[in-house]
């Protein structure tokens, strides 16, 4: 999705300004420009590609001046060409506009102000902005007043970032789209997220819908739209930019496979309670859900499959739970009341189909949770609770620690609501609880053991790649297939496996390697479907312990070490992020950022 920099210092603005483009390269985009205020008014450099293209072609000489905006542009309205790559000007050149999001009453705008004698250059939504500056500007007003007066115009959703030709000022607004502002110690940052000016500074204002902004050198006034001054204090995040580098790794998506030992343990710190046999989940004590009588899950992608998760074992400790798309929550939900607890499942806590059921659900009434990886993201705000999933920056637009992340966290809230709604714990919390202790080091043998590589090599290259299971494995199987497709854009499906014999049967041959998972739940049925498949030609790649009984006919093994059903299936899932990570290598495919795709999706 797009991305959004901004920058007002002492020193010039264009390294810091590339240096944020190159940061947000991991949220997907296809164009990218810089707008810099220097002595002889605003300067803009714009071209669709890469920002390496982008920064190959930058005549720095001309590009000095202390004020200036950057944004990676993902198409929406109008093809990536660099007419539509931001910052988008008037035809004066005098008002510069970066923007995220979907300005909706773009096209009536645009009617009245070309009737006004504009002319535009592009077919974006953006454009309108900062023709309604310089039309408000042209009417009389001072630059502040005319910013206020554009944005007032703009209905839909945006993260506006503005300059004006001969000001040292940013202007900039939020509503609907995520925008923050960085502080070091020579200046101000604005941009949609933290990561893009991480190596500056970690102290961060995370704005809210309304704010406007307006930053100069020496200082930053938050005001509402009317321009009354409201308080909004800065934060520390917790972040480090070497964090947010790939380290000894290829790709991020690598490195962060790898993080998950760590991120698990980050997770779980202090919320198992061996003692007490119960977990500790801060601002969740007993007692907190007892006004709950049913659970709705939304989330999208790779974060509904662990909504998948965690409905099941809530479904399994007996409370009625069930799973949505967020972009079909809705036209197809189930009705929801304020005895209804409605859990978002989003890592980013920006992905638009997710914020729209949040606001959809609050208003029948529920109470809606959010389980997130970004803190102070939209989702946060939107949510009466918050619970944080703590894995750090995913990078790579394939998520992969997060899921296991939200799996865990899911599990843990399991707990807390079985004893709410039932008054019992999960059936099999003690070996859970002993599990999930030494869960990190038991991913981590994995990690250390896979065979991964090899089979990914072996099986490169056929036609298509189908993932069953059973149970809490079913999630898993779908999650296999997506993180497959996503980033080595081969055919890959995932399955009940009890459903290849009402239909997917048919396309099995032994070009379609199925890869089935085991969890220790119901393993018998998934060992008859699979060898369903493998009687008609399909290999059949096993994921299960050293001793299972499928190894014995399978054609290949993914091991895993031997752990509770609730965690089997996620240290599954280690072995398949992996067999898709080493078959998209194979492929030389851009795993980190597969084509199309992005890591936050802003838009509807
Ligand atoms: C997963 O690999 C994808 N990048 C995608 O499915 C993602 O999970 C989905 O867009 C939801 O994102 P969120 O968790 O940030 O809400």
């Amino acid at each position: 999705m797009c991305g959004i920099i901004g920058r007002v210092g002492r020193d010039d603005a264009i390294e810091s300004l590339v240096t944020g483009l190159e940061n947000l390269e991991y949220r997907g985009y296809d164009s990218a420009g810089v707008a810099i205020q220097n002595g002889a008014g605003i300067k803009v450099e714009k071209r669709s590609g890469k920002v390496t293209e982008l920064k190959h072609a930058l005549d720095y000489g001309s590009l000095d001046g202390e004020v200036g905006i950057g944004h990676t542009r993902w198409s929406t309205h109008g093809p990536p060409t660099d007419e539509n790559a931001h910052p988008h000007t008037d035809s004066t050149r005098d008002v510069a506009v970066v923007h995220n999001g979907i300005i909706e009453n773009y096209a009536s705008l645009k009617e009245s102000l070309r009737a006004a004698g504009h002319t535009f250059t592009s077919d974006t939504d953006t454009e309108v902005i900062p023709h309604l500056i310089q039309q408000y500007l042209d009417e009389g007003l001072e630059p502040e007043a005319a910013f206020r007066a554009a944005i007032e115009d703009l209905e839909g959703s945006y993260a506006v970032t503005a300059m004006l030709a001969g000001e040292h000022v940013l202007y900039a607004a939020r509503q609907g789209s995520p925008l923050v502002v960085g502080l070091d110690e020579d200046g101000f940052f604005l941009a949609s997220d933290v990561p893009a000016f991480l190596e500056y500074t970690d102290d961060v204002v995370y704005l809210e819908d309304g704010d406007v902004v307006v930053v100069r050198p020496d200082g930053i006034e938050f005001t509402d739209l009317a321009g009354n001054a409201i308080d909004r204090r800065p934060e520390t995040v917790e972040w480090d930019p070497e964090q947010a580098g790939k380290g000894e790794f290829d790709h991020f998506m690598h490195k962060e496979i790898h993080e998950q030992p760590t991120s698990l343990a980050q997770a779980l710190e202090g919320r198992l309670d061996h003692d007490a046999h119960d977990v500790t989940l801060e601002h969740f004590p007993p007692g907190t859900f007892t006004d709950i009588e049913r659970v709705q899950f939304i989330a999208c992608g790779t974060s509904y499959h662990a909504g998948l998760y965690g409905s099941i074992a809530m479904n399994n400790a007996g409370i009625p739970t069930t799973t949505h798309l967020a972009n079909e929550y809705e036209v197809s939900a189930p009705p929801a009341d304020e005895h209804t607890l409605v859990i978002a499942v989003t890592q980013s806590g920006e992905t638009a189909d997710t914020l729209s059921a949040m606001r959809h659900a609050r208003d029948q009434g529920a109470r809606v949770l959010t389980v997130t990886n970004v803190v102070g993201s939209t989702a946060t705000r939107v949510a009466d609770d918050v619970l944080l999933i703590r894995a750090g920056p995913e990078i790579g637009v394939a998520a992969t620690k997060t899921f296991s992340s939200q799996a865990v966290m899911l599990l843990l809230l399991a707990q807390r609501l079985s004893q709410d709604l039932t008054g019992a714990s999960l059936a099999n919390l003690e070996a859970l609880l002993a599990d999930l202790q030494s869960f990190p080091d038991a991913v981590e043998r994995v990690l250390e053991t896979t065979d991964g590589r090899r089979l990914a090599t072996q099986y490169l290259g056929c036609q298509s790649y189908f993932f069953i299971g059973r149970g809490l494995g079913f999630p898993v199987a779908l999650e296999g297939a997506l993180k497959f497709k996503e980033i080595t854009y081969e055919h890959a499906e995932g399955f009940a496996s009890g459903e290849l014999k009402h239909g997917p049967l048919a396309l099995v041959t032994p070009d379609t390697p199925v890869i089935a998972v085991f969890t220790g739940q119901e393993d018998t049925k998934v060992l008859n479907n699979a060898e369903e498949a493998q009687t008609r030609g399909a290999p059949l790649i096993a994921v299960c312990p050293e001793d299972h009984q499928a190894t014995t006919i399978a054609d290949a093994h993914l091991p895993i070490p031997d752990v509770t059903p609730e965690l089997a299936g996620l240290l599954a899932n280690v072995q398949l992020q992996l067999l898709s990570y080493h078959a998209a290598a194979g492929l030389e495919r851009a795993i980190d950022k597969p084509r199309n795709l992005a890591k936050s999706v802003t838009v509807q």
